[in-house]
């Protein structure tokens, strides 16, 4: 004890936690989180105005929320083949803690997600990243098959499509990739899939191919991001070894309840889904036809490079309510903007503002 605290496990002691800048931004347009820029479906806000006093008094209960979102999905699962989590951050943490141990290898892309990292760092994994390729982020497909065979490594990560280059993977290259490494728990993040709809699940009889498991979450197309609930859902006995590290109760009530009613309302989250696609479409024309350097592909939202210093292009958007978050930094898209879609609306604003800030005429 020489600096007079207990310290923590060594891999603690020289953690940098994954920290984003999470105040004040309630009544500014977010454009920084690629949340759901709306809200969740009225029936979802009916469903937590309904609950009971006395519910908020006992322990949470999930009984059938496994069956909801299996027929949500409409694919032949095991209610057991879903875990339910404290949002997909728990199930990647969970994830982690049950499948990777000091020494090992995670196997990902760079960039990517930034929470894989400390819980790699966490368990004081090895982390290999292997970069996007050319001018459009191309998937590096062929060098991470020589990785994945040469290391052999305990797992690895494919955001699909990838936060934030919005890079797509084919699902049946991910099912190949899976089959040539049976030994590595192959993790696909498909956060933002409904913005692709190219889910690798359609595809997987997960007791073929036991190795690979898929995260989804409610917080980004549902509008749930506050409440914080996600799911795993893969093999029966991977599903439930990372289970076992996450707590009795880690899911609230709230979450619950949110959860059943917009599972009941895909038309919601499909009717929000069309009107990002088209903000997406108008947005990508302004910058087509203003000459912006930008890039989009899948998920809701884009890379923009400004001309001015983007650290102060993004205090000047602020200053006009608008939060975007620059990728300083981040390897292959330092000096960019990450610019999360909403509403055609939204992105109007956001657009007169942009142009305005970097002399464009919008
Ligand atoms: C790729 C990716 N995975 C996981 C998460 C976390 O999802 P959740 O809000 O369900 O914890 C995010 C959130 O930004 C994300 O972008």
């Amino acid at each position: 004890m020489e600096q007079g605290w207990p310290p923590a496990r060594p891999e603690v002691e020289s953690l940098h936690a994954y920290s984003a800048p999470l105040e004040g931004r309630r009544q500014l347009l977010r454009l920084d989180f690629n949340e759901n820029t709306i809200g969740p479906s009225p029936k979802v806000v009916e469903a937590l105005r309904s609950i009971p006093a006395d519910h908020i008094a006992i322990y949470p209960e999930y009984d059938g929320l496994r069956e909801a979102v299996v027929a949500n999905l409409g694919l032949p699962l095991d209610p057991q083949q879903i875990g339910l989590f404290n949002g997909v951050d728990a199930a990647i943490h969970a994830v982690f803690h049950a499948y990777g141990d000091r020494g090992e290898t995670l196997l990902t892309t760079t960039p990517t997600f930034g929470y894989y990292t400390p819980c790699a760092q966490m368990q004081g994994m090895a982390i290999e990243a292997v970069p996007y390729e050319g001018e459009r982020f191309a998937f590096p497909l062929e060098a991470l098959q020589h990785r994945l065979r040469d290391l052999q490594p305990r797992l690895l990560l494919i955001c699909n499509p990838n936060n934030p280059t919005g890079t797509r993977l084919a699902p049946e290259l991910i099912l190949e990739l899976a089959a040539s490494a049976p030994n590595t728990l192959v993790v696909v993040d498909e956060l933002y899939e409904a913005f692709t709809g190219d889910s690798v699940m359609p595809l997987t009889d997960f007791n073929a191919t036991p190795n690979l498991l898929v995260l989804r979450s409610l917080a980004k197309t549902a509008g749930l991001a506050g409440l914080r609930i996600g799911f795993a859902i893969g093999h029966q006995a991977v599903v439930d070894r990372i289970s076992r590290v996450t707590g009795p109760y880690d899911i609230n009530s709230f979450a619950v309840t949110a959860a059943f009613a917009a599972l009941k309302d895909q038309a919601y989250v499909d009717g929000y889904v069309a009107e990002v696609m088209r903000a997406r479409a108008w947005m990508a024309q302004q910058l087509q036809a203003a000459g912006v350097r930008h890039h989009v592909d899948g998920g809701n939202y884009l890379l923009i490079w400004p001309n001015q210093d983007p650290a102060q292009l993004d205090a000047a958007l602020r200053e006009a309510g608008i939060l975007v978050r620059a990728m300083g930094g981040k390897p292959l898209i330092d000096g960019s903007l990450r610019v999360s879609i909403g509403t055609t609306d939204q992105m109007r604003q956001f657009w007169a503002a942009y142009a305005r800030l970097e002399g464009l005429s919008a």
